[in-house]
């Protein structure tokens, strides 16, 4: 499973990039507000840091709208991939900019059906959104098994991205899932690396290594 890191934060992309975890960055409108930085520039700053695809979202409501403001995110750099919305306008744009040759980033998709269309209209990446979904007591998770059983049947090439991830176990049952790509905070990429008996099991060498009174440097 590919590994998108969901920030506009550069320090945080460049901590993990510099591991070799990411595979590309998602941003959307909220995440550009909360970065306080104008859309082009960190965008720019984000594409020369990642090699992968770097999702820049679109805000107009229209198609038209849609594929002009795609085409100028598109000339940020050669590894933009355009976010589009899922709605019918949204498909519109989609099918032209990725007639065009683009990466398109089909978003804010809830349901298997949607995800079906964007598939169709040639998206490169679908984005179901399953913490969302599991803020309204539903199974975010289901919706991602939906997908892939759907796209499988038909060999459909659209990459499912699950999104809205917002727990370490979105990140593992994705993956058991077999999502072909996540995208989530630093936060929860980090906190993968935890584990309760990792820290107690460190803790017990680092007692018994004190009893020995030896160095290794
Ligand atoms: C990514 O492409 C999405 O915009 C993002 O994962 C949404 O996450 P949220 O539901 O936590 O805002």
């Amino acid at each position: 499973m590919k590994f998108f890191v969901d920030t506009a934060d550069i320090d945080a992309i460049a901590e993990l990039n510099d591991l070799g975890m990411v595979d590309g960055v998602t941003t959307n409108p909220s995440l550009i507000m909360k970065s306080g930085r104008d859309i082009k520039e960190v965008t720019k700053e984000i594409c020369a840091l990642v090699k992968g695809p770097v999702s820049a979202e679109t805000v107009a409501t229209d198609a038209d709208g849609m594929i002009a403001e795609g085409r100028e995110l598109a000339r940020i750099a050669d590894n933009i991939a355009v976010k589009v919305p899922l709605t019918w306008a949204g498909l519109k744009a989609c099918r032209t900019l990725a007639d065009e040759g683009r990466m398109v980033n089909v978003t804010l998709c809830f349901s298997a059906n949607q995800a079906l269309l964007a598939a169709k209209a040639g998206a490169t990446f679908i984005s179901p959104f399953i913490g969302r979904l599991d803020d309204l007591n539903l199974d975010g998770m289901e919706l991602i098994s939906d997908i892939r059983e759907i796209y499988d049947n038909y060999e459909f090439k659209t990459e499912i991205l699950a999104a809205s991830i917002r727990t370490t176990n979105h990140m593992y049952e994705a993956a058991m899932i077999g999502a072909d790509v996540a995208t989530a905070p630093p936060k929860v990429i980090k906190d993968m690396a935890g584990h309760v008996l990792t820290d107690k099991g460190l803790a017990a060498f680092l007692d018994d290594w004190g009893k020995t009174g030896q160095k290794i440097i």
